[in-house]
């Protein structure tokens, strides 16, 4: 069989058929230059075929049906510029070389091989990997022996460096220094199952402060190494190093860790997933692959400059110039196309590529720093399964809306004519669109089913609302129920005893001359009952443990300082004027908390999603208006409200969530849009500790960054 040694059409081994090479043993593709798509994607006829070299070519992703050789038993991929991802591989493999490679963005994925008992024999070699830094190919180790472990029924435990640092990217035509985990953008995907405790060194080489927070982890007794700056800790200086355990509990499914200082989780994020342990499966059908979705933001500009800008005008910081999907914006925008550069394919466009009448998980992750998004597939219907690292029972939807902080695991079932289909997201914002206040650009994604076809071109559009359409935001929210069952019980308080109602308000200050940019010429603000939270410069956590007076106040009122009709269309002037403040609200340990988050008209309502630090809590209610004590309460959910760590009081609303304070320590409540965080739309709660040791703190860790 002759195959080219240079590959310069992208399809033109594609269409090479391996019909009549029945026998074929070993088949050797090396120095090809072979690129994306040019492998040939349907290896059936060679089912005897035992190794397979493609080492030295120029591809990203490998074709999706290697796991048809059924005799595998080596694969040559040294020196792949650009390898990123492995496809499931058939359980007799025995050898994958990948030494020098560009290796890899989802090898971490569980494909069969590592779940399947055969893997005990595997013998991996990643020496020399180009761009694989020793803290992947460790994470990479760690996590192969850790299925092994599983496997052995044993408690796995791992520990891997991570290092914050500047990278070049190049989006939308124009490139900037961005900071990143490990040079990625978005950053690693941490991989661990239900219960583990996974240590991460935190290495910050970059030249700003940073913390690492992991959104929706509990840290069950452990606020030390939650992560938001100024809150659990000081900052992460350039050049020093922090200790950070990550302590799962209940969580299971899709969470995400982010940056939590200043703006710096614009670029700093990426997905954390959670299996179920060993002995216990998903409560839906096994997915046949699982993909992360990360919706982010780009800003041609520098995020701080943007930060900076906006404080110092006192406007709305501009908004982004792009969403994106897997931290790509699309084709709808420029220079985001396909490019290839002989031999080298540029990542363009995030592509999932599917099989027809297979399952996908969709692990969907908001990680946008203000938008609130509608998601959809064309021709596809999504059925979420969880959220916020908490099953849920079944919701089917053609689109759903998914606030800044917020997960959704959703499946996706290929199951429509064989073609390329668009996957895309818009903002939600109720700001008038002559504002400029939001992005209104549409990223978009592309779904390409395998097999041989002429795809539509360009693929349509999904059907996503009108970018101000507040009932389609609710959507997701209205339908949204827990699993409540035997594996997945529903313990949500049905009495309380801490009953606080909280305003959520966007506010404004006067300037001289009204010579600021904010509405009417004065300067933005956020608060919660009416308090716009003031950053301390030692953190929370530490003034409370060692008792340093000073830092903050513990009289945050339980009930909003005036009552007035919070969502009416015109609102006294008086009522924009927040008062400033650090103040916490103390709770006793196993107290049982109802919070009303109430949405405001002061200056602007909006929608707010609500995050809670150290806990999930059940969404027993919501609703448009003002909250009504007497009769809402009568309308909770009792029986299967959803488990959440972020939600979003709708513009004008109100949500009630309810939890038991059973985690002591000191834990962050903010407004997950970051301009309302840095605005002042934030407090704390400092949990007491019970009787019991178990009931008690742990002692902090040694390594605790100074203030
Ligand atoms: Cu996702 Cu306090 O954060
Ligand atoms: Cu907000």
């Amino acid at each position: 069989m002759k195959i080219p040694k240079k590959v310069k059409s992208k399809n033109s081994v594609a269409t090479a058929s391996f019909f009549g090479l029945r026998s074929l043993r070993k088949l050797n593709l090396s120095d090809c230059h072979i690129l994306e798509g040019a492998i040939p994607n349907d290896f059936s006829s060679l089912c005897s075929l035992e190794y397979l070299d493609l080492s030295r070519n120029n591809f990203v992703t490998l074709p999706a049906r290697l796991n048809q050789l059924s005799q595998l038993k080596g694969l040559r991929l040294g020196c792949c510029k650009r390898l990123q991802s492995l496809p499931e591989l058939p359980s007799s493999i025995e050898e994958i070389d990948a030494h020098d490679g560009t290796v890899m963005e989802n090898i971490l994925c569980p494909s069969s091989v590592y779940r399947s008992k055969e893997c005990g024999g595997l013998r991996f070699t990643f020496s020399n990997c180009f761009r694989l830094s020793e803290n992947e190919s460790s994470n990479f180790v760690a996590a192969t022996l850790r299925e092994m472990q599983s496997l052995a029924n044993k408690l796995p435990r791992f520990q891997f460096p991570i290092q914050v640092r500047e990278a070049s990217y190049k989006r939308l035509c124009s490139t900037k220094n961005i900071l990143t985990v490990n040079g990625k953008f978005p950053g690693p995907t941490i991989y661990a199952t239900k219960g583990e405790t996974i240590i991460v060194d935190v290495y910050n080489k970059g030249n700003e402060n940073i913390t690492i927070h992991w959104h929706g982890v509990t840290m069950p007794r452990y606020p030390w190494t939650d992560g938001p700056e100024y809150i659990t800790q000081c900052p992460i200086r350039p050049g020093s190093k922090f200790t950070q355990k990550i302590i799962l509990s209940t969580e299971e499914g899709t969470l995400w860790w982010h940056a939590h200082s200043d703006w710096t989780r614009a670029t700093v994020h990426g997905a954390i997933i959670i299996y179920p342990k060993n002995g216990t499966k998903y409560p839906f059908h096994k997915p046949d692959r699982e993909v992360p979705i990360i919706l982010g933001e780009w800003w041609k500009n520098d995020v701080n400059a943007v930060r900076d800008e906006g404080l110092a005008t006192g406007g709305d910081p501009d908004p982004s110039d792009a969403l994106l999907i897997n931290g790509q914006p699309g084709d709808l925008y420029p220079c985001s196309k396909s490019v290839y550069n002989f031999p080298f394919l540029i990542a363009d466009t995030f592509k999932l590529t599917v099989d027809h009448g297979k399952t996908y998980l969709l692990r969907i992750i908001n990680a946008a720093l203000q938008e609130a998004l509608f998601f959809s597939i064309d021709k596809h219907k999504m059925t979420v399964v969880g959220t916020d690292g908490s099953y849920t029972k079944p919701l089917t939807r053609d689109f759903i809306t998914i606030f800044p902080g917020q997960t959704y695991d959703v499946l996706l079932e290929a199951n429509q004519r064989p073609d390329h289909y668009y996957m895309a997201a818009i903002t939600y914002s109720v700001a008038p669109k002559y504002q400029d206040f939001y992005d209104n650009t549409t990223t978009t994604a592309i779904v390409q089913y395998n097999g041989y076809y002429t795809p539509s071109s360009p693929p349509s559009l999904p059907y996503l609302p009108a970018y101000n359409d507040t009932n389609a935001s609710v959507q997701v929210m209205a339908g949204l129920r827990s699993l409540a069952n035997a594996e997945h019980p529903c313990n949500v308080p049905l009495s309380t005893s801490t009953n606080l109602i909280y305003t959520v308000s966007v506010n404004s200050y006067p300037c001289v001359n009204n010579s600021c940019a904010g509405a009417n010429g004065t300067r933005f603000s956020s608060s919660i009952n009416n308090i716009s939270f003031h950053t301390p410069t030692v953190d929370i956590l530490q003034a409370y443990y060692y008792n340093i007076s000073g830092i903050y106040g513990d009289k945050f009122p339980s009930d909003p300082p005036l009552v007035f009709d919070f969502t009416a269309d015109y609102l006294p002037l008086i009522y924009q004027l927040p008062s400033s403040g650090t103040e916490v609200r103390v709770l006793e340990y196993n107290s049982t908390v109802d919070i009303v988050f109430q949405g405001t008209n002061v200056l602007a309502a909006t929608h707010h999603p609500m995050h809670l630090h150290g806990y999930s809590f059940y969404v027993v209610g919501w609703g448009f208006g003002n909250f009504d004590g007497n009769k809402d309460p009568l309308r909770y959910n009792m029986v299967d409200p959803p488990f959440q760590n972020t939600i979003s009081v709708p513009s004008n609303g109100w949500v009630a969530i309810r939890f038991e304070a059973s985690n002591p320590g000191v834990w962050f409540m903010h407004c997950h849009v970051e301009r309302h965080l840095t605005w002042g739309m934030e407090t704390a709660f400092i949990v007491k500790n019970g009787k019991h040791p178990e009931a008690q703190m742990l002692p902090p860790p040694s390594d605790m960054p100074p203030c």
